[in-house]
Formats: structure tokens, C-alpha cells, sequence
């Protein structure tokens, strides 16, 4: 399917664009074309450079002026005036910073993060930046690995809707249009699957692993018109990506008939020497570019060598074309020949608009997840004097989270200035910072929780604890932090706590030391006012676990669309404390378990609660039997019976009972947010067209295999009773 697309494209007819890309092509030296082929970081001090036309894009610079300037030298003094493309990791939010995008997975809300990424590249357009480093669509599945803030968690499924959004939201409808950003699909591929959680450590992924997990989302974005694709640090299976010409030419080009710009990431050409995959730079180029690179960010390799790889024979000019060919395109696109210059008074106007702060906070909201309500603690609508305390209750920089490089904290409203508009408010800070071990004012805060209606204690991580180059093997709360929540527990008032991190926590031990728990993916620059809502009231949570909450980090990696062992949990299984001493080895009737965390993790994916109560009833199918072409009609009953309005996400999974591979023992197949009013009941439906149960088969093809499959729909990956169909 897909080579046929890649065919129609070679042989359509060529489109003004081509014709102009041909025409400038022909007019190139090679050291020009090297030139276009080079990205560096930087700002005005490029300007050199740019003149001579050895720069084809920057990133890092975002002063209006200094683009200009750069722009400017590129523009009007190099031969060939070929305009700069300017970049920036854009990931969620330019200015106005949105959630992190894990929590904007945990909406589940592909409307709302398109309208954020639309947002921060009207922003970021208006500072002269067209070209973002997001969306990150590496599946991830260890918490450990700080870069699970970055992408949308652990389903592919979820990974798909989240990327798509993004991509249309930073594109727009025109990449000439001057609003439009052209989006980056990345790291291709499998990096989020780094052993241990270590960032940019090896992956062993299979082919199959591959197609049936870590592609779809880029297969899906590509397709969507995705304009750039970078290629991730890792290898796999002793290839790396920048390096690997099956994944570059072979997937992309050859199979999936994509034509946009193929960038590495930062200096992975040059990392491949450090992996043992190139002798030197010279050869991590002829490597690259061969292997169908066509941009180097910032390894210099390609500048300084591609030209003596020519003449040597070693890089064909074909592949340099192709290369340069793909950079001009974007370019025209962009529409930056015509359009070149930002109008340096814009960002001033758009920067912080309230719309985009409203929809800032509308997301933070629906982004908020709700892990525990005893006694209906939340919300806390009759209280009037509360205690707030913890490291992230006034914490501007943290909460916006990692890779939010133009968020400026000056704006961040915090959960302590927002909660002050609605409650007398005693601020008894606890602990400086996440981190932080010193308990000496403890005493102050537990005896302040006592004057209190109730506490609100917020903990967390601080920005710096995730994101990319920061795994960690420990996940629980960070220095004191689950200390002071027991302290504040003593005081025998309601407590609520607010965890804000990067990734799941492992937060079962203090989940027993209080009431309510809201979970909130640092919720960028308007999460104070969003979580004040939610806390009192005006606003009910709907987020979902976009990954598993495990009970340790031993358990990583733990995912709910896992296959299944010859030897699954069965519930029986023998715990450290019920071995007795010099117990003899057995080994029959064991299960796959651990001895001291058991099978299950502490919060399956797709979890979150509400103020309200959500009722299922039982899934049905409209035809137990259907064909390939067919479409599966799903629905279900579903009723809100409790007392507030609200929005439930209603999730469908499907189960494969028997394949020519192991399949996984459940798959995210569909999920809808349903608002309800109290006592009101929706018959929620899906239609799953069949040809959506394909998967890589024993032969390595694509294929719908016929036989029986469950099917459930509920409010996570762990509930409901399934349905049967078959498919002939
Ligand atoms: C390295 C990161 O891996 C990548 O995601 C980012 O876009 C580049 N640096 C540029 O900052």
C-alpha cells in the first residue's frame, strides 16, 4: 500500500514546488549544498556563516532581532539568498507553557492538545521560529526513563491520537501559512525503550516489536504530513538509528513513501563513534548521510567532510540531492523565499494572550489525574481555612516541567497564589525544594494542619528530575516529602495531596498517609489556577493514567498490553512473608510474579476517578460475527450516579485470543470522553472497523488474523468484563 503511494508521488506530475527545488538545485555548488545539510545552535554570531551559505538552519536562537539578523545575512548577502530555517524544542508550549506532554496524554483529549500545539506555534512563529523539535512519539514503558515526560506514555494506540494532534495543531492547515511550525517526529525509533531506563542506553527490539509497537505513531504522523522526522541516540540491536539505513530509507522512504526532512538528533552522527559504530567523524558522515540523513544537527561532521567524501567516491552527489532537495522543499513550503523576516513587535502581542492562557488551564485541568477521594474529602467546597504546604505548592520554574526553555516563570501562577482567591490560607512551605531532607519546620506545619480545615500538601519533582539525561532508579518522593505528608497526617485533618512530577511516582506508601491524591504532570503555567479549581469544586477531574503506576521500580518495565507468560498470575501466589524458612526450591504451579511486589502494579494505565461515580454496564457488540471489511459496533451503557457533572473517559480494549504470534493481553483500540449530568445515562458507541486488529504476523505481514476476540469497554485497562466477537 504504502510502496504504492511512494510510487504515484515519483511519477506524479512535478508541482511548482519541485520545479523551484530543481531549479535552485541547479544552481548549487556542492560546498552550498553542504552547507544546507548543516544545523547549528546559535543566534547573530552565525551571521558569518549564513552569508557564505554554510548554515541551512539554526536552533536555539529565539530574539526576533537576532534571527533577523541572521536571516538577513543568509538572505541578502549568500550567493543564492537561500533563507535560514530556524528551530526550537517547542514541546509543550512556546511561551505559555502547557502541560508536560505525558499529561497531555493523561487527557485523553486529541481536540484540546491540537488546540495546545496550534497555540505554541503561534507563539514561537511570532519570536521567527518555524521548525519544532516535537512531537516525541517514543513509546515508553520505565518510568525510570526521565523522558517519559516528553511523549505520551506507554500505548501506541494513545501515542497515535496524541502525535496526530500535535502535528495538525504545530502545521496548521498550510505550512505557508506564517502560523505554521513545521512539526518534527522523533526519536526514530525505539529510544524510549533504553535498557534500565537509562537515557540513550541500548535497545534490543524486534522487528516485529517494532511494527507492531514503536512505529505506529510515526507511521500514522507521517501519513498525517508530518514534515520532518529526527533520528533518535539509541541502537538497536547494534545499529544506530542515525546510522541505520533500513529504518531511513528502506521504512520511511521505501515503504511508507514519506518525503519530508530526515535531521539527526544533536551530534548522534557523531555519538556513533562513541558506540563503536565509526571510526571518526569522517566515517560517522559517509555512515549518516548514506544511510539517509539529510540534515546533521550540530556533530560538523557533515560540513567538513562531505565534500572530500564526494570526490572520494564514498557519498554519491545523488544522495546529497536528495538531502538538499528535501531541506529546500521545507523551505519553500514555509513559504520562507516570500516571508523570510519576523515582524519583531509580533511576540509582544501574542505571547500570553488570555485565550491561550484559558486553554492552558482548560488542559491542565482535564490533564489533572485523581488517584484516591476517601470520603469524598475532594472537593474541598465547605472549607475556609486550609493549610498549604509542600515544595510545589509556590514553585514557578518546576511546574512548568522539563523542555520549557521559553516559559518564563514570571507568569507561572502557582497553586499558592491561586488557592489564596478561594481560602484564607495558612503557607507553611515544609520543605525548600523536592529534594530537600531538612525536617526542622515540621513541627511549625503539623501545628498549623491543626488550626486548618484541612491540608493541601503539594510534593513532587522538580523540573530538573525528569526529562531528557535524567533517569532515575528510585521513584518514590524525593528527600523529606513523604515524611512531611505523614507529619501533616498526624494533625487528624482532611489531608489532600498534590503530587506535580514528571513521570509515576511510586506513591503507594503515601497514598495510605492521606485522603484525596490529585496527580498532575507538571501542569506548566497555569496549573495553580487550574488545580485551585479543581480542589474546590469548580472544575471535576477526568484525567487517565497514561502509564502504569507500579508499586516499586523493580517492576519496571511494567505495561498493561503485555503478552502473557506460559505461566500468568493466577492470583495464588506465595509472598516473601509466607515462604517459611529453609523452604525446599518448587517451582511447580509458580506464576510470574516478584516475591515481595507480587504481579500487579499499584494503578493500572487508564485510571483515574472522579468526584462523581461512574456506573458500566456490560460491553455489547452489534454482530458476534464479522468479516474483515466489516466495522465492530461497540457499545455500552453508561450512567453517572453521583452528584456532580462530569467527564468520564470511556476506554475500549480488544483482546486477540489466539495468534500466529503472541498477542497482547489487551490492546487500547478506541476511548471517547463522555460528559454526563447527575443521574444521566449515555448507550456510549464505538465502531472499530476490523482492519484495525492487523498486526505483524508470524510471516511479517499486516494482516487481520481470523478467529475469536474479546472485548471490553470500561474506565481503565483493569476493569469490566469482556464480550466476544469473531472475526471470519
Ligand atoms: C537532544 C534531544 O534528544 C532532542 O529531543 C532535542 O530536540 C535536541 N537535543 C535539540 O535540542
Amino acid at each position: 500500500m504504502a510502496a504504492t503511494l511512494f510510487a504515484v508521488a515519483c511519477s506524479a506530475p512535478k508541482s511548482e514546488i519541485d520545479r523551484k527545488v530543481d531549479d535552485l538545485l541547479a544552481q548549487m555548488t556542492l560546498h552550498e549544498k553542504v552547507g544546507q545539510m548543516n544545523q547549528l545552535s546559535g543566534g547573530a554570531w552565525l551571521a558569518d556563516q549564513a552569508a557564505k551559505g554554510e548554515v541551512g538552519s539554526i536552533l536555539n536562537c529565539v530574539d526576533p532581532a537576532e534571527i533577523n539578523a541572521v536571516q538577513k545575512a543568509a538572505v541578502e548577502q549568500s550567493r543564492l539568498g537561500i533563507p535560514i530555517l530556524v528551530s526550537r524544542d517547542v514541546i509543550h508550549g512556546f511561551r505559555t507553557i502547557f502541560p508536560i506532554p505525558l499529561g497531555l496524554a493523561a487527557t485523553f483529549d486529541p481536540e484540546i492538545v491540537e488546540e495546545g500545539a496550534r497555540i505554541a506555534a503561534v507563539e514561537a512563529t511570532a519570536s521567527g521560529v518555524r521548525w519544532t523539535f516535537s512531537p516525541m512519539l517514543d513509546v515508553a514503558r520505565d518510568p525510570r526513563w526521565g523522558r517519559v515526560a516528553e511523549g505520551s506514555g506507554e500505548d501506541p494506540y494513545l501515542d497515535v491520537q496524541m502525535g496526530v494532534a500535535m502535528v495538525k495543531g504545530y502545521q496548521g492547515e498550510d505550512l505557508s501559512d506564517p502560523t505554521a511550525m513545521a512539526a518534527c517526529i522523533k526519536h526514530f525509533v525505539g529510544y524510549g525503550a533504553a535498557e534500565g531506563g537509562r537515557d540513550y542506553n541500548s535497545t534490543m527490539i524486534s522487528e516485529r516489536s517494532l511494527r507492531n509497537t514503536y512505529f505506529p505513531a510515526f507511521k500514522a504522523t507521517a501519513e498525517a504530513g508530518a514534515a520532518t522526522l529526527m533520528t533518535s541516540f539509541n541502537e538497536i540491536d547494534g545499529i544506530p538509528s542515525t546510522g541505520n539505513k533500513w529504518l531511513l530509507k528502506d521504512i520511511l522512504r521505501d515503504e511508507w513513501g514519506w518525503e519530508g526532512m530526515v535531521v539527526t538528533d544533536w551530534n548522534s552522527a557523531g555519538e556513533m563513534i562513541a558506540h563503536g559504530f565509526s571510526r571518526d567523524l569522517k566515517h560517522t558522515t559517509e555512515q549518516a548521510v548514506n544511510a539517509g540523513v539529510d540534515m546533521d544537527m550540530m556533530s560538523y561532521g557533515f560540513i567538513q567532510y562531505i565534500e572530500e567524501l564526494v570526490k572520494e567516491g564514498k557519498i554519491s552527489e545523488s544522495e546529497i540531492d536528495r538531502a538538499v532537495r528535501n531541506i529546500l522543499k521545507l523551505k519553500f513550503e514555509l513559504g520562507l523565499f516570500e516571508n523570510p523576516y519576523v515582524d519583531e513587535t509580533l511576540s509582544a502581542k501574542v505571547d500570553y494572550a488570555p485565550e491561550h492562557l484559558a486553554a492552558a488551564k482548560q488542559t491542565a485541568i482535564e490533564s489533572a489525574i485523581l488517584l484516591q477521594n476517601k470520603g469524598n474529602v475532594l472537593p474541598l467546597d465547605k472549607a475556609k481555612t486550609i493549610l498549604v504546604t509542600g515544595p510545589l505548592a509556590d514553585a514557578p520554574h518546576d511546574q512548568l516541567g522539563t523542555w520549557a526553555f521559553d516559559g518564563q516563570k514570571e507568569h507561572t501562577v502557582t497553586p499558592l497564589a491561586a488557592l489564596r482567591k478561594e481560602y484564607n490560607v495558612i503557607w507553611e512551605p515544609g520543605l525548600a525544594y523536592s529534594r530537600d531532607r531538612n525536617k526542622s519546620s515540621f513541627a511549625k506545619v503539623r501545628a498549623a494542619a491543626s488550626r486548618a480545615d484541612a491540608a493541601v500538601v503539594f510534593v513532587g519533582e522538580e523540573a530538573i528530575l525528569s526529562g531528557e539525561a535524567h533517569s532515575l532508579s528510585n521513584l518514590n518522593l524525593q528527600g523529606a516529602q513523604s515524611e512531611l505528608i505523614a507529619e501533616v497526617a498526624k494533625a487528624g485533618k482532611p489531608v489532600v495531596v498534590v503530587v506535580i512530577a514528571g513521570r509515576p511516582l511510586t506513591i503507594e506508601r503515601d497514598l495510605a498517609n492521606c485522603d484525596a491524591m490529585l496527580y498532575s504532570f507538571h501542569p506548566g503555567t497555569m496549573g495553580g489556577p487550574a488545580l485551585a479549581d479543581l480542589i474546590k469544586g469548580k472544575a471535576v477531574p477526568s484525567g487517565k493514567t497514561p502509564m502504569t503506576f507500579l508499586r516499586d521500580a523493580g517492576q519496571a518495565p511494567f505495561y498493561y498490553n503485555h503478552n502473557n507468560s506460559g505461566r500468568p498470575c493466577n492470583g495464588t501466589e506465595t509472598l516473601l512473608e509466607d515462604i517459611p524458612a529453609e523452604a525446599g526450591q518448587t517451582s511447580l504451579g509458580c506464576t510470574s510474579y516478584y516475591l515481595d511486589t507480587g504481579y500487579g502494579p499499584h494503578l493500572p494505565f487508564g485510571y483515574g476517578l472522579s468526584y462523581t461515580t461512574f456506573e458500566y454496564g456490560a460491553p455489547a457488540v452489534a454482530e458476534p460475527v464479522v468479516g474483515k471489511d466489516d466495522v465492530v459496533k461497540a457499545s455500552v451503557e453508561l450512567k453517572n450516579t453521583g452528584k456532580y457533572e462530569a467527564t468520564e473517559v470511556v476506554q475500549l480494549y480488544v483482546r486477540d485470543l489466539v495468534g500466529s504470534v503472541v498477542r497482547p493481553v489487551k490492546e487500547l483500540k478506541g476511548f471517547r470522553r463522555v460528559t454526563l449530568a447527575p443521574g444521566e445515562s449515555a448507550n456510549v458507541e464505538f465502531e472499530l472497523p476490523v482492519s484495525d486488529l492487523a498486526f505483524w504476523n508470524i510471516d511479517m505481514e499486516y494482516v487481520v488474523e481470523p478467529g475469536d476476540f474479546q472485548l471490553w469497554i470500561a474506565g481503565d485497562s483493569a476493569s469490566g468484563a469482556p464480550v466476544g466477537f469473531i472475526v471470519r
